[in-house]
C-alpha cells in the first residue's frame, strides 16, 4: 500500500516556487483558492508534456487528428452530454468545523480505514506465521478480516444505490451509521448532503434582456463530439479514428486542495476515438495499453502506476478505469480511459436534430460510432513528474543537494551552457557554442558565481546536461560536459556535443522508447 507523504508534497510545492515552476494564482492578493500560475520552467515543463502527448497521439497514429475548439460552446449541449442534470458532487458541512466536504469521499476514506486494518491484521499474521503465511486463506477464514469485508461490501454497496438513485437521505443515513468524525472538529455534527452542480456558468451578450447562460466547459470532450462529422468528412476519416484535443476545463470543486492535483482551471489531453458498434471493448484494451505504455515509457518506475476498475460507473459509460500514479498522497487517479458507448453522440444527435452518423463503405450502412476515450490532466502529469522527480541527495563530501531528475526530454532546459570565467574572451566562445546548439535545444546561459554553485543551481530546476567552457576549450575546440544525474564529468570534443544531446534529450528519442 502507497504511503502518504505529506512532507514531500510541501516540500515540492515549495521548490516549485522557489525555482520557478508553479505560483499560486494571484498571490499578491493572497491568493484564489485551486487556481494557479506557472512561471518560466512551468511552462517550459507544461509544454514539453504537451509535445510528447501530441506527438504520441496524432503523429505517431495516423488515423489521429488533432483540433482546438472553444471554450464557450452552444448551452444545450451540456444539456445533451447529462452535465447540467448530472454532474454533480455530494456535498456536506460539519457545523462545528465549518468544512465543507464531499459526501463521497468521506465514505470512500472512511472505507479506505477499513482497507487499511485488514492490512494490519494481515501484516500481524505475516509476521506471526512467517514462511508458511498464505494471504489468501487468512484473508478467506480470518473472522476479524471477514468482518471488516463484509461491512465494506455493504458500504459500496449503499454508497452505489444512494448515488444511483439520487438519495440523499439515504447518503446521510449512511454517513451517520458509519460514524464519520470530521477531521477538524472531531464531531459527527453534520449537516444534510446537498447535491452540487460542478459546472461554472457565465452569461454572453451585452444586452441583459439577451443575456444566454453559458457554461465554462467541464471536459474538452464535448467539443470534440460536436466536430465529430465536420472533422470525418473534411478529412476523409475512416473508421476506427481518433479526434484529440489539449485544452482548459473548469470545475467548480467543492473541496479543491493538494496543490495541482485537483483545482478549478486546469487542462486536460482528451482523444476520443471512433469505432464500429461491438469493437469498443477490443479498442478499450488496446487504448488502456497504449496508454500505460506512454506512461511507463517516461521511467519513473512501473510500480508507480496501476490500473483500477470503476465501480461506479458515470452516466455514459459501459466499462471504465483509471490509470493512477502513486502521487506523495499515496495512489490517485492520473488518466481516464472510458468506454462511453454512443451515447454522447446519439443524445447531440437528439438535441440538435442533426444526424451525426458514419456511412461504413465495408457494410454499406450508416450508424452512430461508439468510443472509447482517453483523458488524462495535464495538471496531475505535471505534479506526476515533479514529485517523482525531486530528490535530496546526500553526496560523498558529506554536503547535500537538491535535484529535479526529470526525463530528459521534458526538462526545461536541455543544457547550460558555462564559461568557468568571466574573461579571456571565455564568454565570447560560450556565446558562439549556444548561437549553434540553441536552434536545436533549449540552452541557459550562465556566467555567474563558481561553477560548482551553478551546477546545483541546473540540478534544482532539472538541466540534464551542463557544458563548462574553459581555457582549454580556446585551445582544442574541447568541453568539459556534466551529467545532471551521475554528476560525472567527460571531456568532449564540440563536434560531438549535438549528437549526445540528441541522443541523451530529444523527443524522438523519448517516442522510439514506447
Ligand atoms: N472527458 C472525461 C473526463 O473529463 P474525468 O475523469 O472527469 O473524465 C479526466 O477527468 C482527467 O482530468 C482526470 O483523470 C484528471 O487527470 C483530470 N482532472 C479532472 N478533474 C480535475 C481537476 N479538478 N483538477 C485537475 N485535473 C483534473
Amino acid at each position: 500500500m502507497a504511503q502518504q507523504d505529506d512532507n514531500l508534497l510541501k516540500k515540492v510545492i515549495a521548490h516549485a516556487k522557489e525555482y520557478g515552476f508553479v505560483f499560486p494564482s494571484s498571490e499578491i492578493y493572497d491568493g484564489l483558492s485551486a487556481v494557479y500560475d506557472y512561471g518560466q520552467n512551468g511552462a517550459e515543463l507544461k509544454n514539453n508534456i504537451k509535445a510528447y502527448w501530441w506527438s504520441f497521439m496524432t503523429q505517431l497514429h495516423d488515423n489521429i487528428v488533432g483540433i482546438d475548439s472553444a471554450i464557450f460552446m452552444h448551452p444545450t449541449i451540456w444539456k445533451a452530454s447529462g452535465h447540467v442534470d448530472a454532474f454533480n458532487d455530494p456535498m456536506i458541512d460539519n457545523k462545528d468545523s465549518k468544512k465543507r466536504y464531499r459526501a463521497d469521499v468521506l465514505v470512500e476514506d472512511a472505507i479506505s480505514k477499513m482497507e487499511d486494518k485488514i492490512e494490519k491484521e494481515v501484516e500481524k499474521a505475516a509476521k506471526r506465521f512467517g514462511e508458511s503465511f498464505n494471504r489468501e486463506t487468512f484473508v478467506s477464514t480470518n473472522a476479524r478480516v471477514l468482518e471488516y469485508q463484509k461491512k465494506i461490501d455493504e458500504t459500496n454497496v449503499r454508497l452505489k444505490e444512494a448515488m444511483g438513485n439520487n438519495d440523499m437521505a439515504a447518503f446521510k443515513q449512511l454517513v451517520d451509521d458509519l460514524e464519520i468524525t470530521d477531521p477538524i472538529s472531531g464531531t459527527k455534527n453534520w449537516t444534510e448532503i446537498r447535491q452540487f452542480n460542478l459546472m461554472f456558468s457565465t452569461e454572453m451578450g451585452s444586452v441583459a434582456e439577451d443575456a444566454n447562460k453559458i457554461y465554462l466547459r467541464p471536459e474538452t470532450a464535448q467539443g470534440i463530439f460536436v466536430n465529430f462529422l465536420n472533422v470525418q468528412k473534411t478529412g476523409r476519416m475512416k473508421i476506427p479514428f481518433g479526434i484529440a484535443q489539449i485544452g482548459k476545463a473548469f470545475r467548480n470543486e467543492i473541496v479543491a486542495r493538494q496543490f495541482i492535483f485537483r483545482m478549478r482551471e486546469f487542462e486536460q489531453m482528451e482523444m476520443q476515438f471512433f469505432v464500429k458498434p461491438g469493437e469498443e471493448m477490443k479498442w478499450y484494451e488496446i487504448w488502456k495499453e497504449k496508454r500505460m505504455r506512454w506512461h511507463q515509457a517516461l521511467g519513473l518506475g512501473a510500480d508507480n502506476y496501476r490500473f483500477h476498475d470503476h465501480l461506479n460507473l458515470a452516466h455514459y459509460a459501459n466499462a471504465a478505469c483509471d490509470i493512477q500514479f502513486n502521487f506523495p498522497m499515496g495512489f490517485k487517479e492520473l488518466e481516464g480511459i472510458h468506454s462511453r458507448t454512443d451515447f454522447d453522440l446519439k443524445s447531440h444527435e437528439k438535441f440538435s436534430g442533426k444526424k451525426l452518423q458514419y456511412f461504413d463503405p465495408e457494410d454499406n450502412q450508416n450508424y452512430i460510432p461508439y468510443v472509447v476515450e482517453t483523458s488524462v490532466g495535464l495538471d496531475r502529469m505535471f505534479l506526476s513528474i515533479l514529485s517523482n522527480s525531486y530528490k535530496e541527495e546526500k553526496l560523498e563530501d558529506g554536503s547535500e543537494r537538491v535535484v529535479l531528475a526529470l526525463p530528459p526530454a521534458l526538462a526545461p532546459h536541455k543544457v547550460a551552457i558555462l564559461p568557468l570565467m568571466k574573461r579571456d574572451g571565455l564568454p565570447e566562445k560560450a556565446e558562439a557554442i549556444m548561437n549553434e546548439l540553441k536552434f536545436d535545444f533549449r540552452c541557459y546561459y550562465e556566467e555567474k558565481d563558481a561553477i560548482g554553485k551553478r551546477y546545483r543551481r541546473m540540478d534544482a530546476v532539472g538541466t540534464p546536461y551542463c557544458v563548462t567552457i574553459d581555457h582549454d576549450t580556446l585551445k582544442d575546440d574541447t568541453v568539459t560536459i556534466r551529467y545532471r544525474d551521475t554528476m560525472k564529468q567527460d571531456r568532449v570534443n564540440l563536434t560531438e556535443l549535438k549528437s549526445i544531446l540528441e541522443k541523451g534529450c530529444s523527443m524522438k528519442e523519448l517516442l522510439k522508447k514506447i
